[in-house]
């Protein structure tokens, strides 16, 4: 009950731990970055975003579009500057998955 309240407090959502897992990551896309960029970029997603919501799949977004949300919400989630730089080369992955399919 005191974790809802501070949460609700802090302008986030209230999320069940499942939904703070990133989904798996196809494992041809994820055999391109290493093994460490994985783990650490799912782990940060669930530490640094997903303490305010949801995983919001960055195959949905457009080039401009997802890059603003991330330079956006990497100054809400104080990301340093070695964080972001794994979360966007493990998140960017998501998003070459979907082009790939595309063709
Ligand atoms: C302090 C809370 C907070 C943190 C931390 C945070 N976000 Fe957000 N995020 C928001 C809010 C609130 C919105 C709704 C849009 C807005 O008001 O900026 C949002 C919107 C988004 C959207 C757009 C969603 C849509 O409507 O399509 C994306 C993508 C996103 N966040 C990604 C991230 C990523 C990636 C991180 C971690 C680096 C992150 N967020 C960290 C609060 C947060």
């Amino acid at each position: 009950m005191v974790i809802v309240l501070v949460a609700n407090l802090a302008g986030c959502q209230s999320l069940p731990p499942a939904d703070r897992i990133p989904p798996t990551l196809d494992p041809a896309k994820a055999a391109a970055l290493s093994p460490d960029i994985v783990s650490r970029g799912a782990k940060l997603y669930s530490l640094k975003c997903a303490r305010c919501h949801k995983f919001y799949n960055p195959a949905d977004y457009g080039d401009a579009e997802w890059h603003g949300w991330m330079t956006r919400m990497s100054k809400k989630a104080h990301l340093e500057s070695d964080e972001r730089e794994i979360l966007v080369r493990y998140l960017d992955a998501f998003r070459s998955e979907e082009r790939a399919l595309e063709h």
